[in-house]
This record gives structure tokens, C-alpha cells and sequence, in this order.
């Protein structure tokens, strides 16, 4: 019945491909399409029973996915603080940086900061000029606050500074852009360290760049970050991204500044990638914004605890231009929001996955190979005879019989059939066997029937229920 079986003595003679398409067993339309669905930039919607390979497919479709280009920043807004702006970097940028410009990395002591740099970051009096840590906001020598002099202050604020009340945030970073005769920049980074050391880092660029790098950015989505990005459960934050809660607040130096506390959400994680998720209509309202999106390919990120800091704050336009591959139940289809589902039909594919297939010789073929592959994945059940493996296709012909009506059929279930198969594995082990043989497959059919009955006792009870569980042992 099948070429493969009649050829080999056990499983370990079966070569078993390492990518990940080929290690989808059956649903050759659905491997098909989606291959196509990713070169195009398509949407997905992946429909059938659990277990039936939906996860795996969205996850071997990302190894078709070009490495990212772009990586989103954040960065300060000096005129309005809560609503940092987003930042662009492209990979085109940065490999010419990198080739053309290495950095200078060393550090120094506060008093070897230039002057005004050293003032800035809260380092030095701009009084009297004395030194001490930021930390201190009156200047211990003149006795003045130490940040409050090179702004435009009232005389209000003043009386709150100098009593010490209020400190004006000491910068941690300062940028410094010098201009050299050659045309070029030299941006120079001043990080405070330590308590008392501060980073030096420098480099020559081009113009442009030294203009954006002289803003305080903070990257949300880093390039080498995977793109690959699953979602399970109805969470705005972390489907939509989020603004942390700042509890010092903005106007106290220890707080973090708003653009640093900018969460992504998958959305935009999933930017130039694909996003996955699971069983998509438990998002249930989440959808409408899942849907917006995809319409726009950007979406703003705002904190989404209405009693927080987090909440005045907004990111405007964040880019999440992903392909979403979506799975559902069948029973479920009806909880997909209409126009969600007709925005993947008419951009991409809605593909449904069968759970049983015809018993032909190809078919056959393939359930042997997953029987390898279960076994290779495992790494720690033996391999299996030939007989014991023409056991567990006896056991799929079953399955696709009682759980789909089909005669004459193999089935695709192949999480429940992987069950079985490890089960049987542990009882060789157990034995102390050194290759799976038909006992064992049987032992491990009958056990894994028992815990069904287990699952049930525990849970409602009803046998007639058995039907809801889709499981093939009752
Ligand atoms: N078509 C398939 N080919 C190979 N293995 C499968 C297949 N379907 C399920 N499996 C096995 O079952 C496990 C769970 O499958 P999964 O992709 O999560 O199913 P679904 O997402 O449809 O519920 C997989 O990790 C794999 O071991
Ligand atoms: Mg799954």
C-alpha cells in the first residue's frame, strides 16, 4: 500500500526535509497558496479543525519573508512633548554608515565636558561655574538652582527651584554636531554613564543624518527584531502598543520621557513581516482596529490606561504595513467582522484546510514521513518498525472514518495522531525497546483513549459530548 513502507526497515532510513513547506503533510492548496499570498503581500485567512498544521504554515510562510529594511524610532519632541514623532531609518542609511564611518567610543570626567555641554547636563553651575552631580539641583558654592538660568524662568518657578522643589530634568544625553571644511559633520554623543563618567561617542556622517541623530531617538522596532509575530487573545496593548505609565511624571527629573516609554504593539512589530493570529475572532471589537490598520498601514500608539501618564501621550502614524495570516475555526467564521473578512478576500486568500484526505499511495507516504518527523522533533522516542508505523496508519484510516465520515481516508488531524505517536514512543522507552513496534502503537492508541474518558469525567462528564472534544477515541 504504500512504496515507502515496503522499501524501509524502520523510520530512521526516511530523510526528512528541513524546510519547513515540506515538512507540512497534506494541504498542498494551502502551502501553495500561501507561498503565493507572501511574494504578493497578500492577507490570509487559514480555516479548519485544530491541529491541522494552520500554526505551521503561517510560520514556514515567514522563512519566505526578505529581512526588514526599516526600523522605527521614536524620538522627543522638544514643542510637544507628549506627542513624540515617529522616525524612519532605513537600511540603506545605516550600511553606509557603518562601512564609511566608524564610531570613536571613549569617556571622560564631568570636568573634561566642554562648558556649556557640561552645564546642560546639569553637571556644572551656570553661576559660578562649580561642579557637581546632576542629581544636586542647587549649586552648593553660590547657592543658586543650577538649571534654571539659561531659560526664559518667571520669578514663581524660581522661588520653587531655589528651594529646591522643582528641578528642571538634567539632560542624560547631549548631541553636538561640529562642521568640518571637508563638508562632512562631526556628531559628537555625550552620554552620562555612570554617576560620574560620561560616554564619548563620535563619528563623522553626512549632513542629513547628523540633523536626525541630534534628536533624542529611541527605537521601538529594532531592524534585526523577528517578523514573525503571533497574537493570541483579545489585548488592545498588546495588539495596538501601549505608553507606559511614567510614576514620577514628566515634570520631575527622575521621570522617563514620553518617547521612551512608547510600547509597539504586534501591529507594529509585525511592520514589513507577517502577523499571525490565532483563532481571530476571539479579538472580538479589536477587529475594527485591526481593520483600520491594514486600511491605513499605520496606526497610532497611545496608553491605553485611561488613569495614567501614559494616556496623554500619542504616537501619530506608526508604520504596521504587514501581512496578516489569520486562523478560525469554521464554527467561528460567523464571528469574523464582515468587513474584516471581506477586506482579506478581496486583498488576499481565504483558504480552507482539510482534515482528512484519500487514502492514496502519496498519501500514505507522507503520514509515514511525519512519522519520522514526529520522532526527529521528539529527539527522545526511538524510531519506529515498519510495521509499527503501518499500525499508525491504520489508526489515521480510523480517525478520518469516525471524525469525518470518511471512508477509505487518512486523516490530517495530525496534532491528535502526533499524540499517539509519542505515546507510543514512551511505552518502547519504558519497556526499555530499542524501535517502536505494533504492541506499543496499540497500548498507546487504548491509552490515549483512557485519557479522553479522563478529560470528559473531569470536565462535564456527558459522553454524549464527545462529539464537542472532536476527538476521534470516543
Ligand atoms: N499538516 C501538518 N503537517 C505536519 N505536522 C502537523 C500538521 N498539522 C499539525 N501538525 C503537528 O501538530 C502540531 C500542531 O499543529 P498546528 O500548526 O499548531 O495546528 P493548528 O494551528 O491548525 O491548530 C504541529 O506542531 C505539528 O507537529
Ligand atoms: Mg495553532
Amino acid at each position: 500500500m504504500s512504496e515507502l513502507l515496503s522499501h524501509i526497515a524502520t523510520t530512521e532510513e526516511i530523510r526528512i526535509s528541513q524546510d519547513p513547506f515540506e515538512r507540512i503533510i497534506g494541504q498542498e492548496h494551502a502551502v501553495m497558496l500561501v507561498r503565493s499570498a507572501v511574494l504578493q503581500r497578500r492577507h490570509v485567512l487559514l480555516c479548519g479543525e485544530p491541529g491541522i498544521g494552520k500554526s505551521m504554515l503561517a510560520k514556514a510562510a515567514s522563512t519566505l519573508l526578505s529581512p526588514a529594511r526599516e526600523e522605527i524610532r521614536v524620538r522627543a519632541n522638544p514643542v510637544a512633548p507628549n506627542r513624540p514623532e515617529v522616525v524612519i531609518r532605513t537600511l540603506v542609511e545605516d550600511v553606509d554608515r557603518d562601512d564609511q564611518y566608524p564610531e570613536d567610543v571613549f569617556y571622560i570626567r564631568p570636568e573634561e565636558l566642554p562648558y556649556d555641554v557640561a552645564v546642560e547636563m546639569g553637571y556644572r553651575c551656570p553661576h559660578c561655574g562649580s561642579l557637581s552631580l546632576p542629581e544636586q539641583g542647587v549649586c552648593i558654592d553660590c547657592g543658586s538652582a543650577k538649571r534654571c538660568d539659561w531659560k526664559e524662568e518667571n520669578s514663581y518657578h524660581g522661588l520653587f527651584r531655589a528651594l529646591n522643589l522643582i528641578h528642571e530634568r538634567a539632560e542624560t544625553t547631549v548631541t553636538r554636531v561640529d562642521k568640518q571644511a571637508d563638508g562632512t559633520d562631526t556628531l559628537v554623543i555625550y552620554q552620562r554613564d555612570k554617576f560620574d563618567t560620561i560616554k564619548v561617542i563620535s563619528r563623522t556622517t553626512t549632513q542629513s543624518e547628523a540633523v536626525t541623530e541630534a534628536y533624542d531617538e529611541f527605537t521601538i522596532v529594532p531592524r534585526s527584531a523577528s517578523r514573525f509575530i503571533r497574537v493570541s487573545g483579545a489585548s488592545a496593548v498588546e495588539l495596538l502598543g501601549d505608553v507606559r505609565h511614567d510614576p514620577y511624571g514628566s515634570a520631575d527629573g527622575l521621570g522617563v520621557p514620553p518617547h521612551q516609554r512608547v510600547v509597539p504593539g504586534a501591529i507594529h512589530e509585525a511592520h514589513e513581516g507577517i502577523l499571525y493570529i490565532d483563532e481571530i475572532a476571539t479579538l472580538g471589537p479589536l477587529q475594527k482596529h485591526l481593520l483600520t490598520a491594514m486600511q491605513d498601514k499605520r496606526y497610532p500608539i497611545t496608553g491605553h490606561n485611561p488613569h495614567s501618564s501614559g494616556a496623554s501621550v500619542r504616537v501619530d502614524d506608526v508604520p504596521c504595513d504587514f501581512i496578516l495570516i489569520a486562523s478560525t475555526n469554521l464554527e467561528d467564521l460567523p464571528g469574523i467582522l464582515p468587513p474584516l473578512r471581506s477586506r482579506i478576500r478581496g486583498y488576499g486568500y481565504e483558504i480552507l484546510l482539510s482534515s482528512w484526505t484519500k487514502k492514496t499511495h502519496d498519501a500514505v507516504d507522507q503520514l509515514v514521513r511525519f512519522v519520522a518527523q514526529t520522532v526527529q522533533e521528539d529527539r527522545k522516542i526511538p524510531h519506529f518498525t515498519a510495521e509499527a508505523v503501518g499500525e499508525i496508519v491504520s489508526i489515521s484510516e480510523r480517525m478520518a472514518l469516525k471524525l469525518d465520515g470518511q471512508p477509505d481516508s487518512l486523516t490530517l488531524r495530525l496534532r491528535e495522531l502526533g499524540g499517539v505517536i509519542r505515546i507510543a514512543g514512551d511505552l518502547a522507552v519504558q519497556d526499555g525497546a530499542e524501535l517502536v513496534c505494533p504492541e506499543h502503537v496499540k497500548r498507546a492508541e487504548e491509552l490515549a483513549f483512557r485519557s479522553e474518558i479522563e478529560k470528559l469525567s473531569k470536565g462535564q462528564g456527558h459522553l454524549a459530548d464527545a462529539h464537542d472534544y472532536g476527538s476521534y477515541f470516543l
